[in-house]
């Protein structure tokens, strides 16, 4: 029998449109004779809808259109299966529109790739596909995985760390301590966000004060690091599991000599109007999503480079104990070879299929292995014991007035 693959797209993210051509262009790629696929979009309120339209690229230039002619649901955990039942139910109506056996979340940004749509997938106990909660919550905090891959001995940039309300308070202590330990020129940047959103470059205390304004519009939490000079940006896919893990071509996006920005990333025309940094006129392929970007496959970097940059990513990987396929960036400075892991994506833009093509991994049999990863994880959680017998609870009173759970000790 054929596995139903539910695929989960959307959310409330601002990344929302980019996961719907990610997901859309990889469904288009799941082996049909293996897999029932069931598109499963997730609106900005968090919503779920099923249907015919929702798996059609066009349905998403009207989404309220799509919304009325598709049918809302909710999951419901049955068996081995996740239910997919008709949300309101009307009386007297069949609930069950549909199941799914493994769901294959394909969203990006906070709210979604963060670990709260793989938390909200474990707790159905269902398998799916890609980084598990911890890990997708680790990469999703820039400071928190610098913190955890500076441990495990991989390059980052130091960084300092502030919350609106310590800034608020401390306002010139922070400046000056940024400018002492940091130094100009520096990049400011939310640590949860993606798609350049928030970031900029300061060369001086006046744009330092605007970067740290503009970072804060648009999270509680940003970080300061170096901005590093005679910049190259290096990306490198990895596929695996903590175990086992290999990595893909390296790529080089090819930006302006600022910051990619988001108009840059994805809507690919180049013109990127009003956008910082988007300067240069970057062009595209015309085509839609992260495979737009305009990039050298494989990047002009040293065989001995590449090499540096894969293992590194490996590393990384195992280390943040990542699942499926996710995309690992690094910075180089050309002049003096130095390279740092800036940031982890831990479902990158259509999946970074464009970097397995190069070594001769096809985009269907990316997905086929994303899947059987999501399976042995499943099949390893299995032998966890969830449970064990205890009398913890029989000799419990809880008697007026003691506090929490003091005197259940046997
Ligand atoms: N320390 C830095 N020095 C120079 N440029 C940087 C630095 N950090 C980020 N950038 C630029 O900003 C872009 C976006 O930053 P990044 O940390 O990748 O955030 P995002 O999650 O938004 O992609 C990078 O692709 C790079 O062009
Ligand atoms: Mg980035």
């Amino acid at each position: 029998m054929k596995i139903k693959v539910g695929v989960l797209f959307g959310g409330k993210t601002v990344e929302h449109e980019i996961s719907i051509i990610s997901a859309i262009q990889a469904m288009g790629y799941l082996d049909r004779s293996k897999y029932d696929v069931i598109p499963i979009y997730i609106t900005k309120n968090n919503e779920f809808y099923v249907g015919e339209e929702v798996g059609k690229i066009e349905s998403y230039t009207d989404i309220n259109t799509l919304i009325k002619n598709s049918q809302r649901v909710i999951m419901v955990r049955d068996d081995n299966k996740v239910n997919l039942i008709k949300y309101p139910q009307k009386m007297f109506s069949k609930g069950v529109v549909d199941y799914i056996d493994i769901a294959f979340p394909i969203v990006h940004g906070t709210n979604v790739e963060d670990g709260t749509l793989q938390g909200f997938l474990k707790m159905f106990n269902i398998p799916y596909v890609g980084c598990d909660v911890l890990s997708s919550a680790v990469g999703m905090d820039k400071y928190v995985m610098k913190t955890v891959l500076k441990d495990n001995g991989i390059p980052v940039l130091d960084c300092k760390c502030y919350t609106a309300k310590q800034y608020d308070e401390n306002e010139e202590a922070i400046i000056e301590e940024i400018e002492k330990v940091i130094g100009y020129p520096l990049i400011v940047k939310p640590v949860n966000l993606g798609s350049s959103i928030g970031i900029s470059k300061a060369e001086k205390r006046t744009e330092l004060y605007d970067s740290l304004d503009t970072a804060f519009r648009y999270a509680t939490k940003v970080l300061v690091e170096t901005a590093v000079q005679n910049l190259k940006e290096i990306n490198c896919s990895v596929l695996g599991d903590y175990e086992e893990a290999e990595a893909s071509e390296c790529e080089e996006p090819v930006s302006s000599d600022k910051i990619l920005t988001f108009a840059e990333k994805y809507i690919g025309d180049g013109s990127a109007k009003g956008a910082k940094g988007a300067k240069g006129g970057v062009k595209s392929s015309g085509s839609k999503g992260m495979a737009t970007l305009k990039r050298k496959i494989p990047a002009d970097i040293t065989d001995e480079q590449r090499d540096t940059i894969r293992d590194l990513a490996v590393k990384a990987f195992k280390c943040l104990g990542c699942g499926g396929v996710s995309r690992i960036d690094f910075m180089m400075d050309t002049a003096t070879g130095n390279i740092w892991l800036n940031e982890i994506n831990t479902i990158p833009g259509s999946l970074s299929f464009y970097l397995w093509e190069p070594i001769g991994v096809k985009y269907s049999e990316l997905l086929d292995r994303m899947i059987s990863l999501a399976l042995k994880r499943e099949r390893e959680g299995e032998n966890i014991t969830y449970s064990f017998d205890s009398n913890v609870l029989q000799g419990v009173k809880l008697g007026g007035g003691t506090k929490g759970a003091k005197g259940t000790k046997a």
